[in-house]
């Protein structure tokens, strides 16, 4: 078992909400009430994002603080609406979109970009925003897959857009400067020069296409996730029950909009609530990261596992100078947050670090830790009202408590996947006949009925007979002082059938060597289990990791066993 401890709800610190109350009587119809089209049946995301509040007076609050290594800027709700309107008549005028075209955002993060995203969904289009660090290969097959009519990217990154071989698309609008104008290239400033203020919303059915996100799976080209407009009650109701927003907070989501996380909890959640956005730009820094929570007094922050041990890598001596008395939530998603890190997190923000586990079809939260619960460190928590989660077998009956099996979730929630784009297939064996949603990761749930991730399915490992969810040796590892990130697999063995290898990469001031490795070893197996002892360990500089944080366990396979590593596409860098 995982070395986990617990943690007391912070009484005091949030107005609690008491979600096992709430969740007797939820349905997500009661969510509906807060939005214009409860009346209307119009419904337009991007409205009630942005425009809804405006009308509600608060046309003069701070939605968007944006800030990079060259710039530093603000956008108050007023101001997004206009800029978003001006895109959506950019778009439509100059672009030809048309209601559930799919328009492409290829950029670095920028206010443009937001102003762009929100642009789209006014102009009834789907949005598929693509992260800046994809390569031609990756940005040419979800063009391709989606037949993407407009992308709007900048001069830079359009060498990596192989546009003549892609006949669906018809117009790229171009961000930045010094651009030649034609039927085909648009110049994104001189258009939002002559732009009208004004736009007549699409409005759409609350089944219409709002977004498309590729993802990857275990097999094959990435697959378009498509979420409805009608997800926004999710994003919306989350927001407050998990990230405890409220309207003076500052909230600061460090995810890509390349991410579901960067545009449900980037974008939507906080808009939705009225709340102000932190977006910083650039590369990952750890001095940068903590001086934007200083800098904007961030109260709630929504980062990942990853970006936490990073920073922890960078010492507490750094962590020391700079100060987190701003920050009242702080929230992990993307992979399994380790007890190390909670324990860190408790040390250096003074603050519990809240799990939440979801995924891109899930489209929002499913199971979290919220603030009114006390933490199980290691759990992500339980299903947030108007989820019902199990643990079920391949055929979809459910399982008792303490026993590992599928995790699953009860069809039917706001913000689930519509569709895989073009793939009805790939789709329908997401469901089991009785109508269960299966994650495709593996978990069990304890009596308390607090959710244990134990790894992917295709992860977990058998080692003399026994089952080894590799984030129970990870999480151990990252413990020891030398160990910054380590990804655990199984590979073959003629006796045990797999034993457990481990890819380590180490702290600063730390030196790879037999020594360490007979450490490590010992470290684990004193720790946790004799079995569960990695007895092969490579150190490595970098471990493969997916943009939302998840180390790449088939890439360490492939290495191991020399052979394809796949579709690298949602790579890291
Ligand atoms: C997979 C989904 C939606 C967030 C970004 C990732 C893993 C996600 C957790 C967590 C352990 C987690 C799962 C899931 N995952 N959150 N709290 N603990 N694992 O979205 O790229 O669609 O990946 O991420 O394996 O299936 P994604």
């Amino acid at each position: 078992m995982l070395d986990s401890f617990f943690l007391p709800a912070e009484q005091g610190v949030h107005e609690l909400d008491d979600l096992e109350t709430v969740r007797k009587s939820f349905d997500w119809k009661q969510a509906e009430h807060q939005f214009s089209w409860h009346e209307t049946g119009k419904i337009n995301a991007a409205y009630e994002a942005i425009d809804r509040h405006t009308e509600k007076g608060s046309a003069d609050k701070v939605a968007l603080y944006y800030s990079d290594l060259s710039r530093d800027e603000s956008y108050t709700f007023g101001e997004m609406k206009k800029l978003s309107n001006k895109a959506a008549n950019v778009l439509k005028q100059k672009a030809d979109v048309r209601k559930g075209d799919r328009v492409f955002i290829f950029m670095p993060r920028s206010p443009e970009l937001y102003i762009l995203f929100l642009g789209v969904i006014k102009a009834g289009a789907i949005v598929g925003p693509l992260f800046e660090a994809f390569m031609e290969g990756a940005v040419r097959d979800r063009l391709e897959d989606s037949e993407a009519k407009v992308l709007c990217t900048t001069p830079e990154l359009l060498k990596r857009v192989p546009y003549q071989l892609l006949p669906h698309l018809k117009h790229i609008v171009l961000v930045g400067d010094g651009i030649n104008e034609d039927e085909y290239f648009i110049d994104y400033k001189k258009a939002m020069d002559q732009a009208d203020n004004d736009f007549l919303i699409e409005w759409m059915d609350r089944e219409d296409g709002l977004i498309l996100h590729y993802t990857s799976g275990s097999t094959g080209k990435p697959k378009g996730v498509l979420h409805v407009h009608e997800a926004m009650v999710q994003h919306a109701q989350t927001g407050r029950w998990v990230l405890d927003l409220k309207k003076d907070d500052v909230y600061w989501c460090t995810a890509d909009p390349g991410w579901v996380t960067g545009t449900s909890y980037g974008v939507f959640a906080p808009w939705l609530n009225g709340v102000t956005n932190i977006v910083r730009g650039g590369r990952f820094s750890p001095s940068d990261w903590y001086q934007t929570i200083e800098k904007y007094g961030v109260t709630v922050w929504y980062s990942a596992p990853t970006a936490f041990r990073m920073l922890m890598s960078a010492g507490k001596v750094l962590a020391e100078k700079h100060n987190f008395s701003s920050l009242r939530h702080v929230l992990s998603v993307g992979e399994p947050l380790n007890p190390e890190v909670i324990r860190w997190g408790w040390q250096v923000f003074k603050k519990r670090i809240h799990d939440t586990w979801w995924m891109t079809e899930t489209g929002a939260h499913m199971i979290c830790n919220y603030p009114s619960m006390k933490i199980k460190a290691g759990s992500m928590g339980k299903p947030v009202p108007g989820i019902t989660a199990a643990i079920v077998d391949d055929s979809g009956i459910e399982l008792p408590p303490n026993t590992m099996g599928n995790l699953a979730i009860k069809k039917g929630w706001p913000s689930m996947m519509r569709a895989i784009w073009n793939n009805k297939e790939k789709y329908d064996s997401y469901f089991t006949s009785n109508g269960w949603y299966v994650s495709g990761d593996s978990a069990y749930m304890d009596e308390d009925g607090y959710f244990w991730f134990q790894g992917r399915v295709d992860d977990v490992i058998m080692t003399s007979g026994e089952r080894i969810g590799p984030f129970e040796v990870e999480s151990k590892l990252v413990e020891h002082p030398a160990v910054s990130e380590a990804g655990v697999i199984g590979i073959p063995d003629p006796i045990r059938g797999e034993i457990i290898k481990a890819f380590i990469s180490l702290r600063e001031g730390f030196e790879a060597s037999e020594k360490l490795k007979e450490e490590i070893y010992h470290f684990v197996k004193n720790g946790l289990a004799a079995h569960a002892a990695p007895r092969k360990i490579d150190f490595k500089d970098k471990l493969p990791k997916t943009r939302s944080g998840k180390i790449m366990r088939r890439v360490l396979k492939a290495w191991e066993l020399g052979l394809p590593t796949g579709d690298l596409s949602t790579l890291e860098d």
